[in-house]
């Protein structure tokens, strides 16, 4: 099967001719039909978040069930599918405690690449290559830990909804699940990427007002204007805190960053009011230290991580699904392009110049 394979830092995705083995004890294999480009993909293309190599990239992934390896329950053959980041382990601790966002299988594959039996399904010849967040859907089929296979209905078109995968998820899930916003929380979202437009559309269901969107590319402040921002701000030609506090007297409620630099965390920080919460959704590299200033902890302001969007796959992945059948999540609106598998490259370059909100990879 055709994928596209990363083999070193900096270096373009090949497409390559590779193989794809049966799925073992609770895994699945499925048959890819789409999947979105994320931030997190580019950012393992370009060294600021770590795998091991080579790597199959692609953790966006929709599709249909081709087969069941052993034991796996509530699955058939011909189900829809998204692919969820966490694989639901549903023996830690976690996932015990019902936040399957943090399963702690969940770190163990997204650092290693692979499965959760340490080994993974794809070789080239002799070569074992990695599969990113123990998915790969850079490629034509995958072969995917049963617990990170969500059913959705059969009507949800997957080229649209495999962004549920990600990108939605994590953005739609922190603005719902991690923050507590309430009808009239002023909300500034920094970066409206897939992960930030899906922030700023989960703050505006929970009613947020003002909601202010703040990215440099036109194109992009445009869109959050269509899918609910009340307001704008370009960051590299206005003042960010001055404008914040123009809108909103004190600062926001809530500012979420969405796009992963120390810059921007700070920003959310400085943006907050009094009593104020920032959510760090963007992903720097893991290993930069953040200095908080200490004044501002004594105006109780409050700093969170917020990882896959606090969300429990199997309750969330399908709701939203049914969100965008309503249209109340707006979907399409958030793709800028339908690419081939052998165009992703030029997708990254896009992505690089802050160019399009998601382009899809199709697979016939
Ligand atoms: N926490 C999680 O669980 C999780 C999951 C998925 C993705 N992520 C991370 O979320 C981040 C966003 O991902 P994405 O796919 O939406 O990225 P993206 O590239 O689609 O979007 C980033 C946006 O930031 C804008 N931008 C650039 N410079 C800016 C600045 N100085 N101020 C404000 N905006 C600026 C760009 O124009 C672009 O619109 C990435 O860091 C990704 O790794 C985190
Ligand atoms: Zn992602
Ligand atoms: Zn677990």
């Amino acid at each position: 099967m055709k994928a596209a394979v990363l083999r070193k830092v900096g270096e373009p995705l090949t497409i390559e001719d590779i193989e794809i083995m049966p799925p073992k004890e609770n895994e699945v294999l499925i048959k890819t039909v789409a999947s979105g480009i994320c931030h997190s993909d580019y950012s393992v293309a370009h060294g600021v978040l770590r795998s091991p190599m080579p790597v199959v990239l692609g953790h966006e992934g929709a599709g249909i069930i081709e087969a069941l390896g052993p034991g796996v329950t509530g699955l058939k053959v011909g189900d829809h599918v998204v692919c969820s980041l966490s694989p639901s382990c549903g023996k830690c601790v976690m996932c015990l405690e019902g936040r399957e966002y943090i399963c702690q299988e969940m770190s163990k594959v997204s650092s290693y690449a692979c499965m959760l039996d340490g080994t993974t399904r794809l070789r080239k010849g002799a070569e074992e290559l990695r599969q990113l967040c123990a998915i790969a859907s850079f490629a034509e089929k995958m072969v995917i830990p049963a617990g990170s296979a969500i059913k959705v209905r059969d009507d949800a078109p997957l080229e649209t909804v495999c962004l549920i995968g990600c990108g939605v998820t994590t953005g739609t899930g922190a603005a719902v699940n991690t923050a507590d916003i309430h009808p009239g929380d002023g909300v500034a979202v920094i970066g409206c990427g897939g992960v930030g437009l899906s922030i700023l559309q989960g703050a505006r269901i929970k009613g947020a007002n003002p909601l202010i969107a703040v990215d440099p590319v036109k194109e992009k402040r445009d869109l959050a204007m269509s899918l609910g921002a009340t307001h704008t701000i370009d960051p590299f030609n206005e003042n960010l805190e001055q404008r914040i506090k123009e809108i909103t007297g004190k600062g926001v409620h809530f500012a979420f960053e969405a796009l992963g630099t120390m810059r921007t965390i700070s920003d959310a920080y400085a943006i907050l009011r009094p009593t104020g919460e920032a959510i760090i959704v963007g992903m720097p590299n893991l290993k930069e230290v953040f200095e908080l200033p200490v004044a501002q902890l004594f105006a109780e302001k409050e700093f969170r991580g917020s990882v896959y969007g606090s969300s429990r796959p199997k309750r969330d992945l399908p709701m939203f699904v049914d969100w965008y059948m309503k249209g109340e999540l707006k979907l399409d609106e958030m793709i800028t392009k339908r690419i081939r598998l052998e165009d992703v490259n030029q997708a990254f370059e896009e992505m690089g110049r802050g160019e399009g909100a998601r382009s899809v990879i199709m697979f016939d």
